[in-house]
């Protein structure tokens, strides 16, 4: 279909031409509000973000032996580690993602991230222009943990098995390209899945993470996250339960009000934060697989990777623009966390439209 075409599951999937993308709503085109991920549909646009490949090795090939004693493959919704609170960010890393990291460093806690590699209009999480691989390299540094949440947030249900591949295997190229590893771990987009997923993810090696605390701060009522979450740990008891939480980094006051108060509420009752291996008692080192032996491996730290973009540690340094295609010419939205404030509001509420749409 050419611009201005009917495509995707509105049309009986036609297919919009190379160099479309198709829009949620059906339409064929190109920029931001045709292309961006989640809401482009990759069956039909060619040119959607989700169907952009990133740079850096194949990783098609890494053998994926089973190792350690965590199942691969099945739903796993509960640490076992009594004491524990794994705090999990899904769908970063995004602007406020370097924030988060210097208030978990302040308090002293380490986390989980499930990282989605090219979504919300983001650009690709390796591409050293977006400051994303320094942000990365950084959470590695500050002794988080990094999961994958897939390339573009797709419903791993509603795709066929080489697309739910593509899906897998492009966010690892990426992250391999910045930390030297891929992660054994990983949250399938707005946790749905079905048995071929499932398959198919136990055939990559991957520890399907699910959670036991979903505060909802994405609905945005951050009274009802609060309450969820502290209703939940208060009514148990740090010597009998331990719980994985679910939580966004891609929400201004998740980072900037929330993570506090979950930090606080979890060590007032008396639970440690940590990451999600630690809450199953998963050494370190099946954390990630080595992309040439598929062997349990650690993170490359710092320069030894080209793409760190600078290893900067800490997020006052890092000056990083962000960029959308989403009007004819590319607007740079600043630098982050310091210029959020003066970003273009008009992309910028246009990403948060767009972000409502995953969890
Ligand atoms: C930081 O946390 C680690 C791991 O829980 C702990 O061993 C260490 O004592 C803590 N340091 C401070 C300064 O609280
Ligand atoms: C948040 O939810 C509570 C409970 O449902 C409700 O009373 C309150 O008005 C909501 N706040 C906002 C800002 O919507
Ligand atoms: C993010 O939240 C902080 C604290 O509430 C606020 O100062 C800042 O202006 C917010 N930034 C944006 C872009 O909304
Ligand atoms: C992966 O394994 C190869 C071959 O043993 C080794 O040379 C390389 O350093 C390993 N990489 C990492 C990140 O552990
Ligand atoms: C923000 O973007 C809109 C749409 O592209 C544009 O019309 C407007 O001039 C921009 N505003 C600023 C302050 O850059
Ligand atoms: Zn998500």
């Amino acid at each position: 279909m050419p611009a201005g075409g009917a495509c995707g599951t509105q049309a009986n999937n036609a297919v919009c031409a190379a160099g479309l993308c198709c829009s949620d709503s059906g339409v064929c085109g190109t920029g931001g509000a045709f292309c961006t991920a989640p809401a482009c549909q990759i069956s039909a646009g060619p040119a959607c973000d989700g169907n952009q490949t990133p740079k850096g090795a194949d990783t098609s090939k890494v053998p994926r032996p089973l190792f350690g004693s965590i199942p691969y493959g099945v739903d796993i919704s509960h640490c076992t580690v009594n004491g524990k609170v794994a705090l999990t960010f899904d769908d970063g890393p995004y602007l406020y993602t370097a924030a988060l990291l210097d208030i978990l460093r302040s308090n002293n806690v380490t986390a989980t991230f499930f990282v989605v590699g090219n979504n919300g209009a983001k650009g690709m999480i390796n591409d050293p222009a977006t400051g994303y691989p320094a942000v990365l390299q950084r959470m590695v540094a500050d002794g988080h943990q990094i999961g994958s949440h897939t390339w573009s947030h797709q419903d791993l249900s509603a795709l066929t098995s080489q697309q739910r591949h593509d899906q897998i295997v492009k966010n690892e190229i990426a992250i391999a390209d910045v930390i030297g590893v891929i992660p054994t771990y990983l949250r399938p987009p707005y946790t749905r899945w079905n048995q071929d997923a499932l398959n198919d993810l136990k055939a990559l090696g991957y520890h399907v993470l699910n959670y036991d605390i979903d505060t909802r701060d994405w609905q945005g009522n951050y009274t009802v996250a609060e309450s969820i979450y502290s209703s939940i740990l208060s009514q148990h008891s740090p010597t009998s339960s331990a719980w994985i939480s679910l939580e966004h980094d891609i929400y201004n006051t998740t980072v900037h009000v929330f993570a506090q108060y979950i930090i606080d509420q979890a060590r007032k009752l008396g639970y440690q934060l940590v990451t999600v291996g630690e809450c199953l008692a998963d050494p370190v080192s099946n954390w990630y697989r080595n992309v040439t032996t598929g062997q349990p491996a650690s993170p490359v730290v710092g320069a030894a990777v080209a793409n760190a973009g600078g290893g900067q540690t800490t997020s006052a340094s890092v000056t990083t623009s962000h960029t959308t295609t989403r009007s004819k010419t590319t607007t740079t939205i600043g630098s982050f966390p310091s210029a959020i404030a003066q970003q273009n509001q008009t992309v910028y509420s246009c990403l948060h439209k767009v972000a409502r749409l995953y969890y």
